[in-house]
Formats: structure tokens, C-alpha cells, sequence
């Protein structure tokens, strides 16, 4: 079965081509160097992107695949959560599509998305199985029954961590997105410098990542250093510092729902699994006894081959959506 994937909840335009689950083509355009130069998205130029580029990328993703819009048997889209004007660009592109190639529509929960980017590796966990994802907007705990059953066992109470990677690199002058500048600091850097705060809320799945971020800023503050004067190696330091704070809060998390569920099995997904640091210690997890699954960076971060192949599933179910179907800011899972 050939599926056509549309993404387009936040900044990327993605487009992709998915057989069953083997990915054929998956195209990201990626408009970081737009918002780059405003510290962050602004999800008005967001939109107006998409529109620009969505034809194109998804041209890019059928010809990269080889096949034609009649060879497409379903088209899944994402319709939520994400910035609601970005996704009605995606979601209006792929009920037309559907509606002009008489093909069916599945709608797709973009969390869903990247609990499903697993299944598009060779190797993915039996059922059931932990799933972290750490996102630019989300950082929540499911425990997962089944395809499609998701019990959520905590999420962040404030910033994601992702979100909080972001504002700690606008801090340190090191622009937008922070996550992978921060990543590559990091290496470099000391990450017992500075003590930082672990926010491990004690009994609770939740998180908080707003703390440590006032944390970094006070610290900034009595170092007496902002943005670009900040000095390099002092840079370093904090990202290491920042970073070894985050990914202890997660992998206790993980340690902590894993035996609370008699779970065996983890999977850590969204853009912030991307993090070196993070996937180095996931690893370690296995000491431990536990599966450790992670999607490939590409597949971590936004991509439309996730909002496929999560499609293909429910579509074997036999779900579709109709040309009512909405774009929601908020979608829980
Ligand atoms: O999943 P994603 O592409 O979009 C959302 O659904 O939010 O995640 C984007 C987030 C950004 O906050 C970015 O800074 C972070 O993922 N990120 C990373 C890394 N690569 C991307 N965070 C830490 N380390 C990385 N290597
Ligand atoms: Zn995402």
C-alpha cells in the first residue's frame, strides 16, 4: 500500500512517500534560517511558508519515489497538535489531493506521528512499551498498550524540553533552534561546572524544565554576562552544565516509569532523542535490562514519513477521516 505523508504542524513542510512501512521518499524543507533571525518561530511567516513550499516538497516527495499521485492509495495527514495556521496549510493541500484523486484521508495526532517513527526502523518493540517524547513542544510519558493505545503516565507542567534548549541558546547569543548548537557544545564542555537544578518532581511523571531555565538566566546574571559577551569556554560549560541536568531528569524519569509499569521495553522519540548526550546514556539503559529503541535523528525530529506510516496503521483498522476533519492547536493523544 502506498501512503502519501503531509506535515506541516510547525516550521518544517515535510512531505513523504511510504510503502507499508519502508520509507520511499521523505522530504523536510526546513525553514530554520527564516526564523533564525528572530530568535524563534513566528508562526505567521510559519504559514505563509508552507503555502509557498507545500506543492513543491510534495512533488519533490512522489518524484523521489517514483510514483504518481493515482498510484497513492492513502493520503495522512497531521492535523493537530501543532500552530494552528500551519496546519491548516497541510491539512486544506491534503483534503483537496484526496478529494481531486477520489483517494482516501486519514487524519494524525502528531504525537502519534513520533510514537509510530519506530516502526519505520528495522528493529521496533514488542507490545507494551514506554515511549518518552521530547520535543520543541511536548515532553510526556506514555505507557503503550497497543497501536493505537496510549496511556499518558506524565508531561511537562511548563516549558518542553526542547522549548527549554531553545530560550537557554537565545541566552548564550547561539540563536534558533538550541538543541543541536547546545549538542555540540556540550562536548566541549565541563558538565560539572556549574550545579544546576535537577527538577525531578519527586512521585510524579510530570517535568519542569522553567526552573532550570531561570537557573541558567540567574546564573548569567551573577556571571554578569549576556548573549553574544558571553565567553566561549564559559559557553561550553553551560551548555554542558544545562544539558547533563536535562538528560538526568529524563533518564531517571524513564528509570522510574519502566519499573512503576513492569515495563521492559522504551522507546525516545521527537526532536530532542536527537541529542547526543541523551541517546549516549539511553544506551546505558540497557545495563539495566531495558530495550532501548531510538528512531535515526532524521526520523526523531519532523517528518512526514511518521504522519504515513502512523496512517497505514489506523487505515489497516479500518479508520478514515472525512472532509470535515479539523486542524486542532491542542490534540491530546
Ligand atoms: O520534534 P521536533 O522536530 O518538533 C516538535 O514537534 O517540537 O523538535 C524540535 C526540538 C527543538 O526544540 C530543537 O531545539 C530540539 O528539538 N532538538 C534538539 C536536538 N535536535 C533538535 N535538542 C537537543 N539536542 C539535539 N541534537
Ligand atoms: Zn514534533
Amino acid at each position: 500500500m502506498l501512503i502519501l505523508g503531509i506535515d506541516t504542524s510547525c516550521d518544517d513542510t515535510s512531505a513523504a512517500v511510504v510503502k507499508d512501512r519502508k520509507i520511499l521518499s521523505n522530504i523536510v524543507s526546513s525553514q530554520i534560517k527564516i526564523h533564525t533571525k528572530y530568535g524563534g518561530i513566528v508562526p505567521e511567516i510559519a504559514s505563509r511558508k508552507h503555502i509557498e513550499w507545500i506543492m513543491d516538497v510534495t512533488e519533490n516527495a512522489l518524484s523521489k519515489a517514483d510514483v504518481a499521485l493515482k498510484h497513492i492509495d492513502l493520503v495522512s495527514v497531521c492535523h493537530g497538535p501543532g500552530l494552528i495556521g500551519s496546519l491548516l496549510v497541510g491539512l486544506c493541500f491534503a483534503k483537496s489531493l484526496s478529494y481531486a484523486s477520489k483517494k482516501p484521508l486519514i487524519g494524525i495526532n502528531h504525537l502519534e506521528g513520533h510514537i509510530h517513527a519506530i516502526f519505520l526502523e528495522k528493529e521496533y518493540p514488542e507490545f507494551p512499551f514506554l515511549t518518552l517524547i521530547v520535543s520543541g513542544g511536548h515532553t510526556s510519558l506514555y505507557r503503550v498498550n497497543d497501536l493505537n493505545s496510549y496511556k499518558e503516565l506524565g508531561r511537562t507542567r511548563d516549558d518542553a524540553a526542547g522549548e527549554a534548549y531553545d530560550k537557554v541558546s537565545k541566552m548564550l547569543g547561539l540563536g534558533y533552534p538550541g538543541g543541536p548548537v547546545i549538542d555540540a557544545l556540550a562536548k566541549e564542555g565541563n558538565p560539572d561546572k556549574y550545579n544546576l537544578p535537577r527538577p525531578y518532581l519527586n512521585g510524579s511523571f510530570d517535568f519542569s524544565f522553567s526552573g532550570l531555565k531561570t537557573a541558567v538566566k540567574v546564573l548569567l546574571m551573577k556571571l554578569d554576562v549576556k548573549g553574544k559577551n558571553v565567553a566561549e569556554d564559559v559557553k561550553k560549560d553551560i551548555a554542558a552544565s544545562f544539558q547533563a541536568s536535562v538528560v538526568d531528569v529524563l533518564i531517571e524519569k524513564i528509570k522510574w516509569a519502566v519499573s512503576s509499569e513492569r515495563l521492559n521495553r522504551v522507546v525516545i522519540t521527537g526532536g530532542v532523542a536527537a541529542n547526543s548526550e541523551l541517546r549516549r546514556r539511553a544506551q546505558m539503559l540497557k545495563e539495566e535490562g531495558i530495550e532501548v529503541y531510538l528512531p535515526s535523528k532524521q526520523l526523531c525530529t519532523d517528518n512526514a514519513a511518521m504522519i504515513a506510516v502512523s496512517g497505514y496503521h489506523r487505515f489497516l483498522r479500518g479508520e478514515s477521516s472525512d472532509l470535515f476533519l479539523n486542524a486542532r492547536a491542542y490534540l491530546p493523544l
